[in-house]
């Protein structure tokens, strides 16, 4: 009996993994610890969800903000699940598509090294598509890994996601060249403080460069820095400015995630036909 409902439990899997293999596919870092892990529905446990994934666009900041509108900021992580970041040293999560193709769904049996739980070549690329972009899979934004924007991750010192603001929640580390693989590794800067007594909240941000629509991606994390040496605040970040064309522009210090596109809470101006990424386009350097 048990038997036979795991046979079916993969079929169901299987089948509903089977459309979803399209260009509407999007990729999040999953994690324990994340919000809307199981889904938007806090009473139910979803391991075939992919709501975390999807993309922000034009949405007022209340809206976009820790994904409000589609209900993830009220899904906490499981009381005990948080994201561990050893300070000086660095973490690992997995950047998928949907958390089926992740470890933490079907006790991994359909991951890959890849965020689709497909096989490719090592230089997979969509130069023999279209402009150029992957059309069967829109989710990387990109025509090879080095044109992957590069992915980031932001803290703030409070364990309330309602007392988190844009001021302060610093990037902390940023990996260049990502998303491509499934398990992606970011550094922890030595210098990150000890977080409160119920933790830190944490964001994944990612800006794509083109190849589809010009959107930003914003999720959630319940965080909690370990092997602390300093006691040292973070200074309140301040919004980036994007210098590509004269480095002298770029904010040095504390930045603040890249809000662009929204109807509301911008906070960065891109040239006409260029993309704000966490790269150094903005000032942002790989590592932390
Ligand atoms: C953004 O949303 C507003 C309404 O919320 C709509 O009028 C406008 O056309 C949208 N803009 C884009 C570029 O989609
Ligand atoms: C793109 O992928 C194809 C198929 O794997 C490969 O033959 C080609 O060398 C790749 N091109 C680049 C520029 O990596
Ligand atoms: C990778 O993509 C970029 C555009 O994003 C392109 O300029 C470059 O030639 C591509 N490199 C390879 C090896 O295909
Ligand atoms: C955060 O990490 C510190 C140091 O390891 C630990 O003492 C504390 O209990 C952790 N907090 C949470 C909420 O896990």
């Amino acid at each position: 009996m048990m038997l036979k409902m795991a046979k079916m439990h993969s079929l169901t899997a299987l089948l509903a993994l089977g459309t979803l293999q399209t260009a509407t596919a999007h990729t999040v870092a999953w994690a324990r610890g994340m919000y809307c892990l199981g889904g938007p529905d806090i009473t139910s446990e979803n391991l075939n969800t992919n709501t975390a994934v999807d993309p922000l666009y034009n949405l007022t900041q209340s809206d976009w903000w820790f994904q409000h509108h589609r209900g993830c900021d009220a899904v906490p992580p499981a009381e005990g699940d948080i994201l561990e970041l050893p300070a000086g040293g660095s973490f690992t999560v997995e950047l998928a598509h949907n958390r089926a193709f992740t470890t933490l769904s079907y006790d991994g049996e359909f991951t890959t090294e890849w965020p689709d739980g497909e096989e490719h070549p090592e230089d997979w690329n969509g130069t023999s598509e279209g402009e150029g972009c992957f059309e069967d899979d829109g989710a990387l934004h990109t025509t090879n890994q080095t044109g992957a924007a590069g992915t980031a991750w932001a803290i703030s010192y409070t364990s309330e996601l309602a007392e988190v603001t844009m001021e302060n929640l610093v990037v902390f580390s940023v990996l260049e060249h990502t998303p491509w693989k499934r398990l992606a590794t970011y550094e922890v800067p030595q210098g990150l403080p000890a977080c409160p007594k119920g933790g830190c909240t944490c964001a994944w941000l990612w800006v794509p460069k083109g190849c589809g629509q010009p959107n930003i991606y914003m999720a959630g994390y319940k965080c909690n820095v370990t092997d602390v040496t300093s006691t040292k605040q973070l200074a309140p970040a301040q919004p980036p400015v994007y210098c590509e064309d004269d480095s002298s522009k770029c904010v040095a210090g504390a930045k603040q995630m890249i809000a662009w596109n929204q109807a509301t809470g911008n906070n960065i101006e891109a040239p006409a036909g260029k993309t704000p990424m966490y790269n150094e386009v903005c000032g942002f350097k790989n590592g932390m």
